[in-house]
């Protein structure tokens, strides 16, 4: 096999047809809403990095943390031959697991944004010639089909991106993980820890306004692919914490009333002033919750370990046994 292969688990439209069906859906019922995967063509991909880097977003310096601390016991505990991460994105927290697993042959990072999956791919090349990457355009929502790679295998989901399936979504996703791993194989999780709410919506709600433009991308994306008229300034960002569901939920509210035409659709969808349109939410989890869902789904908690300031976890559980 060459060192860098990409693929696609579906035809190239199948995305636009994705898109089609869930716009359709989620802007005709009320409240109106989207999944949040819609954020990250190139430019959203770009602005999520740019997130990563503020002041106020703390999750991915937390993370960055634990992994750099833990990274030789991650290696240790799982001798991994082959690490597969859904949703990597940049794969740049990724580098430090990737230094330390010395017996890591193969790297197949999965993720919705092609951009993302090229940008990320050719500095790992260049870093480890060793390495066989093996990239793949899929929704880590719908059917994993990973490429036969050598075993023992590390499934990685960093990032918190986990806080973006609603519960229910969650325990399908932990059930299909858990269908993929074999004994001896193993996952690691981050999740971002409920905290005071003031953190949490700062780091939703950024004074540079990029969490605000990364949210109104999502109708730019609408706009190209299906030709719609939306305006992202007829919008304003709001991100609020709900305690009950202890999560952050991010919408677009539009500032007056309007229609907003959307032809490939043959659609025209009206706004009320001040009506919202939620565009993510973001779970924030506690130590018990996480374990109790990994149980559930037949995935046994070996380690659990937190950032200095307590703000983040990452988790490696294996399959139970029996
Ligand atoms: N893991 C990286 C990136 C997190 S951002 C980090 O920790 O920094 C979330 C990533 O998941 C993005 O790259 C986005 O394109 C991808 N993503 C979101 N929903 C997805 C889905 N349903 N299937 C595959 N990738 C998805
Ligand atoms: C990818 N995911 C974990 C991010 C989060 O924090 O929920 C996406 C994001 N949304 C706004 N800022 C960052």
């Amino acid at each position: 096999m060459s060192p860098f292969a990409l693929t696609r688990t579906l035809p190239a439209d199948a995305t636009a047809a994705a898109l089609r069906a869930d716009v359709a859906t989620g802007l005709t019922r009320t409240p109106k809403e989207l999944p949040p995967k819609w954020f990250y063509d190139a430019r959203g991909s770009e602005l999520f990095d740019e997130i990563t880097r503020l002041p106020e977003y703390y999750p991915t310096r937390a993370e960055r943390e634990i992994i750099i601390a833990r990274a030789d016991e991650i290696a240790a505990a799982t001798r991994a031959r082959t690490l597969v991460e859904l949703g990597s994105g940049s794969s740049d927290k990724t580098r430090h697991l990737i230094r330390a697993l010395a017996s890591l042959d193969h790297y197949v990072p999965v993720d919705v944004s092609e951009s993302a999956l090229t940008g990320a791919a050719g500095g790992l090349l260049a870093d480890h010639p060793e390495l066989t990457v093996h990239a793949l355009v899929a929704d880590f929502q719908y059917g994993l089909h990973l490429p036969a790679t050598p075993a023992p295998r590390l499934l990685a989901f960093l990032g918190g991106t986990i806080g973006n399936l609603r519960p229910q979504e969650r325990s399908a996703f932990f059930a299909a993980v858990r269908a993929e791993l074999a004994p001896g194989d193993a996952l690691l999780l981050g999740a971002d820890l409920v905290k005071d709410e003031r953190t949490l919506v700062r780091a939703y709600d950024d004074a540079a306004g990029v969490t605000a433009a990364f949210n109104k991308n999502v109708l730019t994306v609408i706009n190209r692919e299906l030709e719609a008229d939306f305006d992202p300034d007829d919008f304003d960002h709001v991100a609020l914490w709900d305690p009950r569901q202890e999560w952050i939920e991010m919408r677009l509210r539009a500032r007056a009333a309007l229609v907003a035409k959307i032809p490939a659709l043959d659609l025209a969808v009206n706004f009320a002033a001040g009506e919202e349109l939620r565009t993510e939410i973001s779970a924030k989890f506690r130590e018990e919750g996480v374990r109790a869902e990994l149980a559930t789904a037949g995935l046994e908690t070996t380690h659990w370990w937190t950032d200095e300031e307590g703000r983040f976890a990452l988790s490696l559980s294996v399959p139970a046994a029996g």
